[in-house]
């Protein structure tokens, strides 16, 4: 049978530790409080016109009424940037986010997969194969592509089970803790740290110079904030970030004693020559290496914290993953991932002109593919406001499908989010959000970065 569920239906519109009992005696018209089923919604974002150039466009959560504006009104809708470089045009629906993600002959990787203008300098210094096409891009995935692949990855299942029954032991004694930070934050690196053969210990120091670079929009991860400060000096670094100046030593290191015959996890296999007879330079594997610990990180964190909080705000989801005829752990991780969309959009640019839905588009022109749209897209997803764990053949384009990038990650971050899915169902009897939490400010990397939680294990 499938089961549903019903999202949320109250939405508290408040921000900041307010005392419930404050707002539950001040009877504020159309806020219907009841103490301990406290519900926070995924998103607080209702404007219908935020202006997605912006990287406080995701302040208050995803967007989505801005997005559902332009699916029904405007399907291709020219936004100009703020910071007045050059404006691009915007993939919303479902079915053309398919139909274009694929066409890398006509929608380039290879001028930069964010909305920011790079100059061709820019580009050669901080390009990576993810900013490549096809035929040049199949060559160099498929040198690592083994070693994410489904069966590579199933055998990481017992020590990511480990991880997270390490984490969760630390968390549910301690009862209430933030989620991203116990157990979000830090899964995803443990792990990687594994794969890439770097020591565990490093993890940390790793996620937060990923942080920085990823979360280069962001005060609370870096100093060098993207549209604040004069990143000018970095502009031939990933992510404009003087973290990658680490990051590269750290590489290097990697790099001088893989050259020294040392086996270093995975990271070798990126250093043979490809079936082009081509070799990834010093400077490739260094941006590489800064993909992957970015990459690599933040993303399923942000999957594995709209996991905690739709856990926390419908409990009728864990009451049916702890039944005990639920066997669904495949759909109700690629689920949480379609919920979560953690990558809002890649950029691609346009290879010559060409006309869509009406509008003419330039060679050269900037065209944003927003996965996070799509994802919510009724004409792609069946009620897409709504959480179904059994969803079956779910059609979601948070990884990238349907392009030649698809996520190289994709399979391990689908076992991570089930294997927390499976852990928690078995260890904890009831999660309650405690307080509001807060948003990424990115419109690049959409995640809940702090979610307080109080957890009664069993
Ligand atoms: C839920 C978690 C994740 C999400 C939502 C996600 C999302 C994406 C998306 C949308 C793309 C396509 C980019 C494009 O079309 O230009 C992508 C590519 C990529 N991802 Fe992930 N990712 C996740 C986890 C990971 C992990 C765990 C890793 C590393 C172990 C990773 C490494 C990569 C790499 C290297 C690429 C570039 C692939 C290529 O260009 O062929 N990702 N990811």
């Amino acid at each position: 049978m499938r089961a549903t569920v019903r999202p949320y239906v109250a939405i508290i519109p408040f921000s900041g530790h307010i005392s419930l009992a404050v707002l539950a005696k001040s009877g504020k018209a159309g806020v219907h409080i009841v103490p301990h089923m406290v519900q926070y919604a995924f998103s607080r974002s209702t404007d219908p016109f935020v202006d997605l150039s912006s990287q406080d466009a995701f302040n208050e959560g995803a967007p989505f009424a801005t997005f559902a504006r332009m699916r029904r009104d405007n399907p291709m809708e020219w936004v100009e940037m703020s910071d007045g470089s050059n404006g691009f045009w915007n993939i919303v629906r479902h079915a053309d986010l398919l139909e274009l993600n694929r066409q890398s002959d006509l929608l380039s990787s290879a001028s930069g997969i964010r909305m920011e203008d790079q100059s061709q300098e820019e580009y050669e210094a901080r390009k990576t194969f993810q900013e490549t096409d096809p035929p040049q891009h199949r060559a160099f995935r498929a040198l690592v592509s083994k070693a994410f692949s489904p069966s590579t990855v199933a055998g990481y299942d017992g020590q990511i089970r480990n991880i997270v029954n390490d984490l969760l032991d630390v968390a549910l004694e301690a009862g209430e803790f933030d989620a991203v930070d116990a157990i979000a934050r830090r899964l995803p690196m443990q792990m990687l740290a594994q794969i890439m053969g770097v020591p565990t210990e490093d993890g940390d120091w790793l996620v937060e110079k990923g942080d920085a670079l990823i979360s280069n929009s962001d005060p609370d991860y870096t100093d060098f904030v993207i549209d604040q400060v004069d990143t000018e000096e970095y502009r031939l670094l990933p992510f404009r970030s003087p973290a990658a100046v680490e990051l590269f030593d750290y590489a290097n290191d990697l790099l001088d004693r893989m050259d020294a015959g040392e086996q270093i996890g995975v990271l070798n296999l990126v250093r043979q020559p490809t079936s082009h007879g081509t070799q990834m330079s010093r400077d490739e594997f260094r941006n590489f290496f800064c993909l992957l610990v970015a990459a690599g990180n933040d993303t399923t964190r942000y999957s594995i914290a709209a996991t905690i909080h739709s856990l926390a705000n419908q409990p009728a989801l864990l009451s049916q993953i702890q039944s005990p005829d639920f066997s669904a752990w495949d759909q109700a991780s690629d689920e949480m991932i379609r919920w979560a969309s953690p990558t809002s959009h890649f950029r691609r640019t346009a290879t010559r002109d060409f006309e869509y839905h009406g509008k003419q588009v330039r060679a050269g022109d900037k065209v944003v593919m927003w996965f996070l749209s799509g994802n919510r897209d009724e004409q792609g997803i069946a009620d897409p406001e709504t959480i179904d764990l059994t969803r079956p053949r779910n059609p979601f384009l948070s990884f990238g499908q349907g392009g030649p990038h698809i996520c190289l990650g994709m399979w391990l971050a689908k076992l991570e989010v089930k294997i927390v899915l499976q852990e928690l169902s078995k260890r904890v009897r009831k999660i309650e959000q405690t307080a509001d939490h807060s948003y990424l400010r990115s419109n690049f990397i959409h995640g809940i970065k702090h979610l307080p939680v109080r957890v009664v294990h069993k």
